[in-house]
C-alpha cells in the first residue's frame, strides 16, 4: 500500500482498510511523550521545538498501526501568533491574555511574520520528511468561535459564558475579532499545507455551547469562510470539520461548509449521523474515550458497535473527543488490532 486509506475515504475512493487515528494520539498517556516534554521543559516549549515536536508527533505511529499523524501543536498557537500572551499552568489548562475591547482587537497582528507559525511549519516539514507514503499528515487549527472564546474569556472558569455575552452585547468589536481570526486561521492552514499537511482539521470544540439559533452564524459561517479561503488558494486539500457538540446542527454545518468529512462527538448517535448527514461527507468518530481508558469487554464491544454502523468507505474511525491522559497505551493498540482484524 503506498497511498493513505484516510485520503482514500476523504477523496471518495474505496480504501483498502478502515482508516483510524485518534484525537490527542500524541500526549500524556504515552510515557515517551512525558519524557520528551520533560526534555523540552514545558508543553508550550515542546510546541515550538520542531525537533522534539516532530518526535512526539511520530511517537504514536511507532506503537500503533494508525493511518494518520497530526502535527503536534495547539489551537492556541493562533492567538499567540496574533500577539496575545499564552501560558499553560500545569494541570490547569490554558491561560490566554484577554481581549476586552476595540483597542485590543485593533492591536492584534496578522500572522505573516509570526515566529510561532514558522516553528510549527518547521515541525510539519520535518514530520513529512519521515512519514511513510501511506500515512496522511493532518494539519489543524481551531474554529473562530472556539478560538475567540479563549481570546475573550481567557480559558478560565466562566470564560466561555463571558465570550457568549460579548458576542451578544458587543457586536462592534466581536465581529471584527471573528474576521481577524478567520483571516489568520486560513493563512495558518495554507502555511501548514505548503509545509506538507495532506489534510486539515478545524476544531470547534465549544460549538456545543452555542444556542441552536447561533450555530449557523457563529460556528458554520466562520468555518465556511476559512474553508473558502483555503480552497481558493490550495484547492484539493480535504477538510475535516469537528464541531463538537453540535448534535443535529452537524447537518447544517456540513451543508454550509461542504467539508469532506464531519467529526462527531461521543454523544452523537452514529446511525443518526449516517442517515441524516449528507452522503457527500465522510464521518469521523466517535468511540467514547472513557471506554478506551476502561478497556476490557466494554471496549471491544464499543469498537465493534462504532464500526458496525458505518461502511469503511464513509468512515474515519476515531474517538468522539481527545484521548484521556490515564488511558493505558495497550488499550489503544487493542482498538487498532480489532479494526485490522475486522476490516483489513
Ligand atoms: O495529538 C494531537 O491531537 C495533536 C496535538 C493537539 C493538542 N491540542 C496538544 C495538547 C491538538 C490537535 C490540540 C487541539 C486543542 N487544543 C483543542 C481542540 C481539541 C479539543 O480537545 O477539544 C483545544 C480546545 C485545545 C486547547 C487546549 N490545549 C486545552 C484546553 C488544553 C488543556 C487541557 C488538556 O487536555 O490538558 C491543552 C493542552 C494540550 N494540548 C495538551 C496536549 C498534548 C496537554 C498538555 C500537556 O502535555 O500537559
Amino acid at each position: 500500500m503506498n497511498h493513505s486509506a484516510l485520503l482514500d475515504v476523504l477523496k471518495g475512493r474505496k480504501p483498502s482498510r478502515r482508516p483510524v487515528w485518534f484525537m490527542r494520539q500524541a500526549g500524556r498517556y504515552l510515557p515517551e511523550y512525558r519524557a520528551t516534554r520533560g526534555k523540552a521543559g514545558s508543553f508550550l516549549k515542546l510546541c515550538y521545538a520542531p525537533d522534539l515536536a516532530k518526535e512526539v508527533t511520530l511517537q504514536p505511529l511507532r506503537r500503533f498501526d494508525v493511518d494518520a499523524a497530526i502535527v503536534f501543536a495547539d489551537i492556541l498557537v493562533v492567538p499567540q501568533a496574533m500577539g496575545l500572551g499564552l501560558a499553560f499552568a500545569e494541570g490547569e489548562g490554558p491561560v490566554v491574555e484577554k481581549v476586552s475591547g476595540s483597542d485590543r482587537v485593533n492591536a492584534l497582528r496578522p500572522l505573516d511574520e509570526a515566529e510561532e507559525v514558522r516553528l510549527v511549519c518547521e515541525t510539519v516539514k520535518a514530520v513529512k520528511a519521515e512519514l511513510p507514503h501511506d500515512i496522511a499528515l493532518i494539519g489543524f487549527c481551531g474554529a473562530p468561535w472556539t478560538v475567540a472564546s479563549y481570546m475573550i474569556g481567557g480559558g478560565g472558569e466562566g470564560g466561555r459564558e463571558v465570550a457568549r455575552a460579548v458576542a451578544a452585547s458587543r457586536p462592534e468589536w466581536f465581529t471584527v475579532l471573528m474576521e481577524l481570526v478567520i483571516e489568520a486561521s486560513a493563512a495558518y492552514l495554507v502555511r501548514q499545507i505548503d509545509a506538507g499537511a495532506d489534510v486539515v482539521q478545524i476544531f470547534d470544540s465549544w460549538a456545543g455551547d452555542l444556542p441552536g439559533y447561533l450555530q449557523e452564524t457563529l460556528s458554520g459561517e466562520p468555518i465556511a469562510a476559512i474553508i473558502t479561503k483555503v480552497r481558493e488558494q490550495r484547492p484539493g486539500v480535504p477538510v475535516i470539520v469537528f464541531a463538537r457538540g453540535a448534535g443535529a446542527g452537524h447537518k447544517r454545518i456540513g451543508e454550509m461548509t461542504g467539508a469532506e468529512c464531519l467529526g462527531v462527538e461521543t454523544s452523537m448517535r452514529l446511525d443518526w449521523a449516517r442517515d441524516n448527514l449528507s452522503a457527500a461527507h465522510a464521518i469521523q468518530g466517535n468511540l467514547d474515550p472513557l471506554l478506551v481508558e476502561a478497556g476490557g469487554k466494554a471496549l471491544e464491544e464499543g469498537v465493534e458497535e462504532v464500526a458496525r454502523v458505518l461502511p469503511m468507505e464513509r468512515h474515519i474511525f476515531n474517538l468522539g473527543h481527545g484521548m484521556r491522559p490515564a488511558t493505558p497505551p495497550e488499550h489503544v493498540d487493542r482498538v487498532v488490532k480489532i479494526l485490522r482484524k475486522r476490516d483489513g
